[in-house]
């Protein structure tokens, strides 16, 4: 069996938010509509509206943040169409990614809350530039957070909420470089500037998401456009999507190439960082909000509503980027995988009454253990294999082991990836600076094509075992194509 060493040093690279394992609900496909909603008077299970089956799965996994209603769809959405009494609220033409539908408006602003408060999530508003107007905008934050008595304040307790909602995080545009408006980067950043001075008016403790790109020259000018007024500027926002092969079709290059996710997503934070640090030096620290990413496989089209099978290969990939982020913890501030449920890499799925979680699902329950901690430096020596560029970014030498480790007290939290296809691995891990007390492994290891289905819901699933307390070192078999999560007393 090939082997490999890890070492956790007593180098803390910060804290762990929560929010780095956050995520994002659009009304897109049967994301919200029939995914998370089906409706108070639906024959399937709910709880206002909205699915207990997947009520109970989101609690479970802990949903730390979630952002709503776009993507693209914020930049064509009226907030007031979707408050008041649900029988007559507007039906209005929905438009995102290219799919053109009914949008009856029945979860609004009230049934979002009412979600969040549910499943203990940060609430996160995308707020409408692209066809909106920084009054609306403004009007939308004043109605969420108000606390004096206005009309608007007034009319948010007559729909059933009289204390102020308290939403701390609103995007300002999703996009805007393409479907939210397709700006020049300069004149986003201009708007931007526009929007903040009002929205920061309207509730001074609001933190502003700015639309960032994958792209640096953009991140570049719109930063650089900003940073004379770097006080409304609080996050700015990075967008990710990658695939290799067809979801569950693929190569072993391709299978190792959708492995890059984490160096991908790593490149677009250290540039997006240089850029931040030179223009806001001196001036303030300014968060990168990655507030989509995930795979986007070449099946999730419109037609289909934007849904993809979702394997173990996506969740093993995303574990990388899990890592990262953690590894980054100091610098991004948040993360919102695209998407929660039956969209793009989802954590669940439906089927009418039938739910079922991803592999997905449970690399993020394995993260959980992390959230809060204080991350530490790992030193990784392991084999590794050729592997191709995913969407262009770095050919060469893929690291097969790729790791994460945080410190609460009196535990450690190790969370460990194998990613070879088809071969386990002997991995030793070292303490720098502790020892090792009892404590207990959970496992998610499936082959990498593998899925969960209305059938076989649990197909790929957690495995738990405890572990005897181990010294200054312990030594672990992976399974291939695993990841799995230890905490020890420490
Ligand atoms: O998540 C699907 C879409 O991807 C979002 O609407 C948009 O922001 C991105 O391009």
């Amino acid at each position: 069996m090939a082997q490999a060493t890890l070492t956790i040093l007593p180098e803390t690279l910060g804290t762990i938010s929560p929010l780095l394992h956050g995520h994002f609900a659009e009304h897109l496909g049967r994301c919200c509509y029939d995914g998370l909603w089906v409706g108070t008077d639906s024959p399937i299970p709910n709880r206002g509206g909205f699915r207990t089956d997947l009520l109970t799965a989101l609690r479970e996994v802990g949903i730390p943040i979630l952002r709503w209603p776009g993507g693209c769809f914020a930049d064509t959405y009226h907030w007031r169409d979707g408050i008041g009494p649900r029988a007559s609220r507007p039906r209005s033409l929905a438009e995102s990614c290219g799919l053109r539908v009914v949008e009856d408006n029945q979860l609004g602003t009230h049934e979002f809350i009412h979600l969040c408060r549910e499943i203990g999530a940060e609430p996160y508003l995308a707020g409408n530039v692209g066809s909106g107007s920084p009054q609306e905008m403004m009007d939308w934050i004043h109605y969420c957070n108000g606390s004096l008595d206005t009309t608007l304040a007034r009319e948010r307790a007559a729909n059933g909420h009289p204390e102020p909602m308290n939403v701390r995080y609103w995007g300002v545009g999703n996009e805007n470089w393409g479907c939210g408006g397709n700006y020049e980067a300069t004149d986003y950043a201009k708007e931007f500037r526009r929007y903040a001075t009002f929205l920061k008016m309207a509730d001074p403790s609001v933190e502003l998401i700015a639309c960032g790109h994958s792209d640096r020259t953009w991140n570049l000018r719109v930063v650089e456009t900003l940073r004379n007024h770097s006080g409304y500027l609080d996050h700015l926002s990075v967008h990710r999507y990658y695939s290799a092969g067809r979801a569950t079709v693929f190569t072993d290059e391709e299978y190792y190439q959708l492995m890059r996710a984490g160096e991908l997503v790593e490149e677009d934070i250290r540039y997006t960082d240089e850029i931040l640090r030179f223009f806001m030096a001196g001036r303030r620290q300014v968060g990168i909000a990655f507030d989509e990413w995930g795979v986007w496989h070449p099946e999730a089209r419109g037609e289909v509503n934007y849904e993809e099978p979702s394997t173990q290969r996506d969740a093993v990939s995303a574990a990388g980027v899990l890592d990262t982020f953690q590894r980054w913890c100091a610098r991004v501030s948040m993360a919102n995988m695209a998407q929660i449920v039956n969209v793009l890499q989802c954590l669940a799925q439906t089927d009418g009454e039938k739910m079922w979680v991803t592999p997905t699902y449970h690399v993020f329950r394995l993260y959980r253990a992390h959230r809060g901690a204080q991350a530490l430096r790992v030193e990784v020596e392991t084999p590794t294999v050729d592997a191709q560029p995913l969407s262009g970014y770095r050919a060469g030498l893929l690291p097969l082991i790729t790791a994460s480790a945080s410190r609460r007290e009196g535990s450690v939290a190790v969370t460990l990836t194998n990613r070879h296809r088809t071969e386990a691995m002997e991995v030793k891990i070292v303490l720098r600076d502790g020892r090792f007390g009892a404590g207990a492994l959970e496992t998610v290891a499936a082959p990498a094509e593998a899925v969960n289905s209305a059938e076989q819901p649990d197909n790929v699933t957690l495995r738990s075992q405890p572990l005897a307390a181990a010294g200054d070192s312990l030594t672990l078999a992976l399974p291939p194509c695993s990841v799995q999560t230890l905490v020890v007393e420490a």
